[in-house]
């Protein structure tokens, strides 16, 4: 069983991904930026809340040490805060997007590190988008290719998934991926018709999450396994 920190949990698939790793008996850290509902969210699925804000290096440095002390190690992080920019294209929104869904995951990786390095198998899964994937926006088949609704949200997620791929090549003791969950309906995708339950959406993640020692580093997959960058 593993202890496994899950940034973003309070709802979506965060929340979902950690419902179905503590069914599975592992210990969850459920990571939320506001105390409230972080605290309601660990009460209902029976994890610990510890409070992060994947912008505000204090709280992600006080979250890490936190569960370092309590655990002495982590075994799992799941970068999977997150947010999308509808329209607006401008230079604070730029930072905001990039802010959270890019060097939020350099924040919490660096603060993470010495305790996963303290982990007999330790994994690290970035929660990304086949919007952030080169491949996938200029293959005229896949639906990216005709999204243009939201730039700053795909070219933060291009830049998760190159910090993926360069943390995989440093860190070959630590599996990192990162995961394209599905288009899913959560409140992130709430203007946009459809998606499918964060159920699937979470397996994927939680089977990377759970892959143990031989388990794959350096991709990008969706629930059908890995896919071009
Ligand atoms: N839904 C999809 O179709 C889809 C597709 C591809 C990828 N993804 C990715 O999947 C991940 C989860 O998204 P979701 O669909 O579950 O969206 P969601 O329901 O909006 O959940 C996003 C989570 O991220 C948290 N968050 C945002 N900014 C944060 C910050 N600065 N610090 C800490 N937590 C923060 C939110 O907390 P608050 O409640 O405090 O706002 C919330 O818990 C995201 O990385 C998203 O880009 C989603």
């Amino acid at each position: 069983m593993t202890v496994t920190l899950i940034t973003g949990a309070n709802k979506g698939i965060g929340f979902e991904t950690a419902r179905q790793l503590l069914a599975q008996g592992h210990t969850v850290y459920i990571g939320a930026r506001d105390p409230e509902r972080g605290a309601k969210a660990a009460a209902e699925l029976g994890g610990f809340f510890v409070q992060l804000d994947v912008t505000d290096d204090a709280s992600v440095a006080a979250a890490l040490e936190t569960i370092g002390r309590a655990e002495g190690a982590l075994d799992v992080l799941v970068n999977n805060a997150g947010v999308m920019a509808n329209g607006t294209v401008d230079g604070p929104t730029a930072l905001w997007s990039f802010d959270t869904n890019a060097v939020g995951i350099v924040r919490v990786t660096e603060a993470a590190l010495p305790w996963l390095q303290r982990s007999s198998q330790p994994v690290v899964v970035n929660v990304t988008s086949s919007m952030g994937s080169f491949w996938a926006v200029t293959t005229p088949e896949r639906p990216e290719s005709g999204l243009t609704t939201a730039p700053l949200y795909a070219a933060s997620k291009a830049a998760a998934n190159m910090l993926t791929l360069q943390y995989a090549k440093a860190h070959p003791d630590i599996r990192f991926n990162a995961v394209e969950p599905g288009f899913t309906a959560t409140d992130m995708t709430a203007e946009m018709d459809g998606g499918r339950p964060v159920e699937v959406s979470a397996g994927t993640i939680v089977r990377l999450a759970t892959q143990g020692a031989a388990g794959t580093a350096g991709t990008f997959s969706d629930e059908g396994g890995p896919l071009p960058w």
